[in-house]
C-alpha cells in the first residue's frame, strides 16, 4: 500500500458491465479497485453495498488486486464484519462518522482487514493524530472533494493539507487522496505525498477505461 498506485473507483463505471469494466482497468496494471459505499446519510447519495465486494472479489483477487472499500456511512463499525467477509481488503471509514475510531481501526485489523481512516475537506489535517499514536491506522484517506459524488473539481487547498498530513504520518502509513484526480491534478498529488491516488469520472467516464487508466498512471508517476 507504500507504492504509487491509481486506485479506479467504480462509482464511475457502467454497472451494467461492471465485471468487464473492472477486467479492462485490471488488464492496464490498476491493483487497487475503489470501492465507494454510500448510505444515504453520511453522504445524500445511496450506493451499494458488502454484496458489490462479493461479487467483484475472485476477478480482482485472482489479478493480484486488492479491493479498497471506502465507507461513506454512519456507524461504519456495524458492518466491517460484513465487508470483511465479503473480500475487502481495505477498509477506510471516515473520522465525522464514529465517536469510536480507534475500536473501529481495530476491528478492522481484526477482522484481517487494513485500516484507513478518512478526513473531508472541512476537517483538520492533525484528525488523525491519536489513532497514530494509538498504532491502528495503516491509510490515511485526504477527501479533496465533499465526500458524495464523482466528477466534481478538485479543492486546491488539499496539496497543502496533504503535504501536513505526509510530514504527520509515519513511513509506513500510506496516503490516498480522492476526488478531481485526472492527469492535471495526479502530477501534483503525487509531489504533495500521496501514493494512492483514487480516479473515477477520469478513468470510468472515458470512452477508454484502460487507456486512461494507463495515461493518469504515466502522470503520476504510478506504477
Ligand atoms: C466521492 C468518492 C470518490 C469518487 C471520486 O465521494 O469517494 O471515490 O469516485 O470521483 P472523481 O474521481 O470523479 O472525483
Ligand atoms: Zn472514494
Amino acid at each position: 500500500m507504500r507504492e504509487r498506485r491509481i486506485a479506479p473507483s467504480i462509482l464511475s463505471a457502467d454497472f451494467a458491465r461492471l465485471g468487464s469494466q473492472v477486467e479492462d482497468v485490471l488488464a492496464a496494471g490498476a491493483r487497487v479497485i475503489h470501492v465507494d459505499v454510500m448510505d444515504g446519510h453520511f453522504v445524500p447519495p445511496i450506493t451499494f453495498g458488502a454484496i458489490i465486494v462479493g461479487a467483484l472479489a475472485d476477478r480482482v483477487h485472482g489479478a493480484g488486486g486488492m479491493l479498497d472499500v471506502h465507507l461513506m456511512i454512519e456507524r461504519p463499525e456495524r458492518q466491517v464484519e460484513e465487508f470483511a467477509r465479503a473480500g475487502a481488503d481495505n477498509v477506510t471509514v471516515h473520522v465525522e462518522a464514529t465517536p469510536h475510531l480507534t475500536y473501529t481501526l481495530a476491528a478492522i485489523r481484526e477482522a484481517g482487514c487494513t485500516a484507513g481512516a478518512a478526513i473531508c475537506p472541512g476537517t483538520p489535517a492533525d484528525s488523525l493524530a491519536e489513532v497514530v499514536a494509538e498504532d491502528v491506522l495503516d491509510l490515511a484517506l485526504c477527501m479533496s472533494v465533499n465526500p458524495g459524488w464523482g466528477g466534481q473539481t478538485f479543492i486546491p487547498a488539499s496539496l497543502g493539507k496533504l503535504s501536513r498530513m505526509r510530514e504527520a504520518l509515519p513511513g509506513a502509513v500510506a496516503l490516498e487522496v480522492d476526488g478531481g484526480i485526472h492527469g492535471e491534478t495526479a502530477g501534483p498529488v503525487a509531489d504533495a505525498g500521496a501514493n494512492l491516488l483514487v480516479t473515477g469520472s477520469a478513468v470510468f467516464g472515458s470512452d477508454d477505461p484502460a487507456a486512461a487508466y494507463t495515461a493518469i498512471a504515466a502522470a503520476a508517476g504510478a506504477v
